[in-house]
């Protein structure tokens, strides 16, 4: 791709670094503003990551830890396109995913929610888009869990989301949530996006037609790397 494809970053898209309403915003923003670099070209042509790298389990978290029997949960399926500003599918870029399991607890140390561990689920997966774009993997339906914010702040049930794009610059980290969630709108994190069409652009949206009858529903949710009608960046109004 060449360096010039690189839209410039809608900046006042994004959160701001100091967002109160999210506590720990706080003490992480930058106090001094930020330093402008000349762009290299590693930031547009690298990394690159193959299939070789990727286990064939790596894209279906309902097996890809189970050691006694499959993850306890709703099973889903999550799939949609991984696209640039002009509308094209990014081919062969690498999806991060991880999550909370079923209960809304993660596998690590640090969580110490009531929610009890499941045996069988890591709660990571990775995958490539293929030629068109197109990615998808099964997991659980994560739980929501509350976190140390203000009083009673849960967090809406989510996944999070790594994506390469064609370079470093397009690199995105994110969250996507689902369509119907009654916690969406009480979320601390969600609303330090100024725009709520913006927010509602990380809602994936129930997918019937993409269902497993009998087995898997689906939800479908496209993601756009750089741009004015990019998905927004977690935390970062440097990036997206
Ligand atoms: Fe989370």
């Amino acid at each position: 791709m060449p360096i010039q494809e690189f839209f410039q970053r809608d900046r006042d898209q994004h959160p701001p670094g100091y967002a109160p309403m999210y506590k720990t915003s706080v003490l992480r923003s930058p106090r001094l503003s930020l330093w402008s670099l000349q762009n290299s070209l590693s930031e547009v042509t690298g990394p690159v990551f193959g299939p070789d790298e990727l286990g064939p389990l790596d894209n279906d978290l309902i097996t890809n830890y189970a050691k006694s029997g499959d993850a306890i949960g709703e099973r889903i399926i999550v799939h949609g396109h991984v696209r640039d500003e002009n509308g094209r599918g990014i081919p062969n870029t690498l999806v991060e995913v991880w999550q909370a399991n079923a209960g809304g607890r993660y596998r690590h140390k640090n969580d110490t929610y009531f929610a009890p561990i499941d045996p069988n689920f890591g709660g990571c997966g990775r995958m490539m888009t293929d030629e068109n774009g197109y990615y998808a993997f099964r997991t659980v339906k994560p739980g929501a869990y509350p976190f140390r914010n203000y009083v009673n702040s849960w967090r809406p049930a989510h996944i999070h989301f790594s994506i390469y794009g064609t370079g470093w610059a397009q690199r995105l980290i994110t969250q996507m949530y689902f369509e119907g969630d009654p916690l969406f709108q009480h979320d601390s994190i969600l609303a330090t996006i100024p725009d709520p069409a913006a927010r509602l652009r990380l809602v994936a949206l129930l997918d019937l037609n993409g269902s497993v009858p009998l087995d898997t529903i689906a939800y479908r949710w496209d993601i756009i790397l750089r741009g004015s009608r990019s998905t927004m960046f977690e935390n970062k109004r440097e990036g997206n």
